[in-house]
């Protein structure tokens, strides 16, 4: 009987079968265990020695399961080391991605699309004096129009710029025509509703040249060619309006990109949507920048309108909520 039991200790590959074989060996009702009941009908004399062979059996069986177990043991630890090997090596494809705000990727489109017509990149500060934002504007102090811009101002009398228009003015300033530039840049108005946040961005243009040659003509085409860049097959009119800085002004409209110009709420039923401000520079703002003389065209428009009508965002505060729905939807 011990040589079978050792033989089957010998031949077990797996922890829970030298289990087994433990209990049906020296567990309570185990093979060797029952043995050593049969001591009471043993006879006194052979009491001894056959208590002294079971003690044996008993002790070979003990020590072969335990180094079977050590056995067993090392070699599961084995099989659990090879199966959670970490390779800290390895480039994790699932890593989830980010992906570019509509405001700027709508931005970077229209950066580039001027950058292609030659027009160079220009910044401005965001903190700025009155002579930027407003006078050299000419928008004079108490100037009606003043009121169209709800300005945050400093206690030091500086202000947070209304407008990347001001970067027109620095840009005379320090350079000489000809000037072809966009100011592409963040501005602040003292506004909040489903139409208005009081931090947007905008997109400033300006082209400038010696004489009296850039006319409104010019003005038109570089717009048309734009605005079908950006929406597709729109129609484009220009309406007269009024800034200080542009004379004669317009604002421009495109057909409405959501009902094709039928009339619905996005456009209150006119058909049309207002996408840019835009006019011949006013001669008083030559004037402030000693650019008597010359003749020259502006532009500037609201980058997250631009965003809101490609994207057909419906509330414009979305925009800054850092809800990542949103912006997940532009992988
Ligand atoms: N600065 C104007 C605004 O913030 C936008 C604008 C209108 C800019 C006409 C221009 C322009 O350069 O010619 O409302």
């Amino acid at each position: 009987m011990l040589d079978e039991i050792l033989n089957k200790i010998q031949e077990c590959n797996n922890l829970d079968q030298l289990e087994t074989i433990r209990v049906e060996t020296l567990g309570k009702k185990g093979s060797l265990t029952q043995e050593f009941a049969k001591m009471k009908t043993i006879p006194g004399p052979e009491k001894k020695a056959f208590a002294e062979n079971l003690n044996k059996q008993k002790a070979a069986v003990t020590e072969a399961l335990d180094e079977k177990k050590v056995v067993l043991e090392k070699e599961a630890l084995e099989i659990k080391l090879q199966s959670e090997k970490i390779d800290v090596t390895r480039f994790n494809n699932e890593l989830s991605c980010g992906a570019t705000h509509p405001v700027v990727e709508t931005m970077n489109r229209i950066i580039t699309y001027f950058q292609n017509l030659n027009f160079a990149v220009e910044e401005g500060p965001l903190v700025e004096d009155d002579f930027h934002n407003f006078e050299a504007l000419n928008l004079p102090k108490y100037h009606p129009a003043r009121d169209m811009q709800d300005t945050f101002y400093n206690k030091d009398y500086t202000l947070l710029r209304t407008h990347t228009s001001p970067v027109q003015i620095r840009t005379m300033l320090s350079q000489s025509t000809p000037i072809r530039m966009i100011a592409p840049g963040t501005v602040f108005r003292r506004d909040f509703d489903i139409t208005h946040t009081p931090m947007f961005h905008q997109i400033e243009a300006l082209v400038v040249e010696d004489g009296d040659h850039i006319s409104f003509a010019n003005l038109k085409h570089v717009l048309v060619e734009f605005l079908h860049h950006m929406f597709g097959d729109v129609d484009v009119r220009f309406r007269p309006s009024f800034f200080p800085f542009t004379e004669p002004s317009a604002e421009v409209d495109i057909s409405c990109v959501f009902c094709k110009g039928d009339g619905c709420r996005v456009c209150s039923h006119t058909g049309w949507l207002e996408v840019l401000g835009c006019g011949i520079v006013d001669q008083n703002v030559f004037k402030a920048v000693g650019y008597e003389g010359k003749s020259g065209y502006a532009f500037g428009l609201g980058v997250e309108r631009f965003a809101m009508l490609i994207h057909s965002i419906g509330d414009l505060r979305s925009l800054f909520e850092s809800d990542t729905r949103l912006i997940g939807q532009f992988k």
